[in-house]
């Protein structure tokens, strides 16, 4: 695996690739991998002959009070999983190689119905932030595909529009969420959880699975569905931020002409804000 930390040294490296007719996978991360990640890169290694990770935290995503600081970073252990993963190019910048006039772009990206809800409502900017950095991505890496989480349900949504609106020709491919034994969602940020706070954490996927259980058993009447998931999860200690079921393609509150919904969910537990999301079919 060939490591770089500029984007010149990136583009000579792309270039090459592209003369030999190579088809280029791209999986952008904020490091601190896990299971989750190689997944990723697993479907972007099944769709292109090349596949480039970045690991850049990116503090435009982070508000003012986030965690910004104390997020996980572990560059020696991500760089051995993705060169296991069969990664071929690491692209590691530095805060001022992505931002070089401060740590903004002039430049924002802001994909306005969808940035403003669910967990944008909770995080402003948090998605300007996504997209403007996922945008500068594109450019940098000009890749044929990219791989984003189904666990970030939202932000990948909002990546599919950006690219869609932006005219960018990437295939945005979206792969399933990889979950503990448990129903724990893969995160980085589960590293926050202490022991006790672990054996909590698969509560939130056992709620999601028993909203989903009323709407396939026929209830209709949302409002006391999400009223129950955030009673479950209150109960077992944590502070839910939202408990939404919402259509699945248009993540607004669905309609009758909605086919299949998405429950989406955040919930503090401890220092972690965890999220998770399961979709459902109407039938
Ligand atoms: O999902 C993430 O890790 C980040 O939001 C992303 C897509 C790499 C942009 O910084």
């Amino acid at each position: 695996m060939i490591t770089v930390d500029r984007i010149a040294e990136l583009r000579t490296v792309v270039r090459q690739w592209r003369a030999e007719g190579a088809r280029v996978g791209f999986v952008p991360t904020m490091g601190s991998l896990h299971a989750g990640h190689i997944s990723l890169l697993a479907a972007a290694r099944f769709r292109a002959d090349r596949v480039i990770s970045s690991v850049f935290v990116n503090p435009m995503q982070f508000g003012p009070s986030e965690d910004f600081e104390r997020y996980p970073r572990s560059p020696v252990e991500d760089s051995q999983l993705l060169a296991d993963a069969g990664c071929d190019l690491l692209f590691l910048p530095a805060v001022d190689e992505i931002y070089p006039e401060g740590r903004e772009s002039a430049t924002r990206i802001s994909v306005k119905p969808l940035a403003g809800i669910l967990e944008g409502a909770h995080r402003p900017g948090h998605f300007d932030g996504v997209a403007t950095v996922v945008a500068k991505l594109f450019g940098i890496v000009q890749p044929d595909v990219a791989v984003f989480g189904e666990k970030d349900y939202q932000q990948l949504a909002i990546i599919r529009r950006m690219t869609a609106d932006l005219d960018i020709p990437v295939e945005i491919v979206g792969a399933p969420t990889v979950r503990s034994p448990d129903g724990l969602a893969m995160s980085s940020r589960n590293r926050y959880l202490s022991t006790a706070e672990r054996a909590l954490a698969p509560r939130i996927h056992t709620a999601l699975k028993a909203a989903a259980a009323r709407v396939d058993q026929g209830e209709r009447d949302y409002a006391v569905i999400m009223e129950q998931g955030a009673r479950e999860l209150r109960d077992a200690g944590m502070q839910p931020d939202y408990f939404e079921v919402r259509d699945a393609a248009t993540l607004l509150p669905p309609v009758p002409a909605t086919r299949e919904l998405v429950i989406l969910v955040a919930a503090r537990l401890g220092k972690a804000r965890l999220i998770d999301n399961l979709r459902v079919a109407l039938r």
